[in-house]
This record gives structure tokens, sequence and C-alpha cells, in this order.
């Protein structure tokens, strides 16, 4: 866990986007220059010695946070997209949500094979979509290094879900 008050940037919002969800909404923490900058930096910092070749991203706010931190690290990036928006052969992936499910797709030669693989999002809640994305990169020949991200919902116990795709260690600020 890193020192900077992440959380206070952070704010619930109940009955979001349905009753009974608690809505984690981070865009104050993209509002406020310093809070961004901090968020990218601890996410980097974190994976600078990995070797990471390629940062991969879900829509749409693993965009956000994903595009930073691969600058940061050196790294391309890689779109995760909801369907039909990538147009060349892609790989796809259905998986479960906090609220319903989706379904992301991966340009085929996106990731080259050896290529060193983190997937970054804003939040990991059920793990779903993380789990999923990282399906993509292994179906893609990519090495997957890990998962980063601003906000853990650890009741949701999304380590589960990691762990039944493989090893690969979460990090994430808060
Ligand atoms: C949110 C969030 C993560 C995902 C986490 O994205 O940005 O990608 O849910 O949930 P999970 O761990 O249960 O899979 P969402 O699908 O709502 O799309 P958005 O980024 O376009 O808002
Ligand atoms: N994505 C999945 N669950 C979420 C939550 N509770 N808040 C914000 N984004 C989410």
């Amino acid at each position: 866990m890193a020192s900077f008050d992440y959380e206070s940037y952070i704010t619930d919002i109940p009955d979001y986007p349905e009753p009974g969800v608690v809505f984690k909404d981070i865009t104050p923490l993209f509002a406020d220059a310093e809070a961004m900058r901090r968020t990218v930096k601890d996410i980097a910092d974190h994976f600078r010695d990995a070797g990471v070749t390629k940062v991969v991203g879900p829509e749409a706010r693993g965009f956000m946070i994903g595009v930073p931190v691969a600058l940061e690290l050196g790294a391309g990036f890689i779109p995760a997209r909801k369907p039909g928006k990538l147009p060349r052969e892609t790989y796809a992936v259905s998986y479960e949500l906090e609220y319903g499910t989706d379904t992301l797709e991966i340009h085929r030669d996106a990731i080259q094979p050896g290529d060193r693989v983190l997937i970054v999002d804003d939040l990991i809640a059920t793990g779903g979509t993380a789990a999923a994305t990282g399906k993509l990169v292994q179906d893609v020949s990519g090495v997957l290094v890990g998962y980063a991200c601003i906000l853990e919902l650890t009741f949701l116990e999304p380590r589960k879900a990691l762990a039944a795709a493989g090893d690969q260690e979460l990090y994430s600020l808060v």
C-alpha cells in the first residue's frame, strides 16, 4: 500500500449504476494534477524493474490510467476494447462484472511473443475484467507480468479470480 491518501480523492456513490452497488468514482483523483501524478508514478515505480514492454488497459477507465503508466515505464500501450471497436482481427473474451457481463477484444497482432505485459486498470472489483484481459494477453503469447490498479475491492475477493488465471502479482494503491 502507498503512503499518499488516495482514498480521499475517491467518492462513494451508493446505488449506482444499480441498487446495492457502491460505485467508486475516481474522477476527482484524475481532476487533481498532483494526485494523478503520484498515482501514475507509484504504479510505475512498483514495476520499474520488471522489464515491462507493453501495458494493456481495459476500456474505458483502463485507458485513463494505462496510457500514462506506459509512458512512465517506456512501454507501449495496447487497448482491450469493447466489442466491434477494433478494426483488425481480434481475439475476444467474455466475463462477469459486479453489475452484468461484458466482452473485451484485443488486436491479434498487438502483442509479440515474449512481450512482457502489465495490465493496468482504475479499479479491480470481482477481478473478472482483469482475469479476462490476462487470458487475452496469454492467448496472444504475451508474458503476463502482473496487474495494477488504483483501488481493489477486497470484499469481492478479486485475488481468487486472478489466482485461478495464474500466479501473477496484483499491486493496488488502495
Ligand atoms: C470497471 C472498471 C474495471 C472493471 C472492474 O469498468 O474500470 O475495468 O469495471 O470490475 P471487475 O473487477 O468486477 O471486472 P466498466 O466495465 O464499468 O467499464 P468503463 O471503464 O467503461 O466504465
Ligand atoms: N467497476 C466494477 N465495480 C465497480 C464499482 N463498485 N465502482 C466503480 N467501478 C466499478
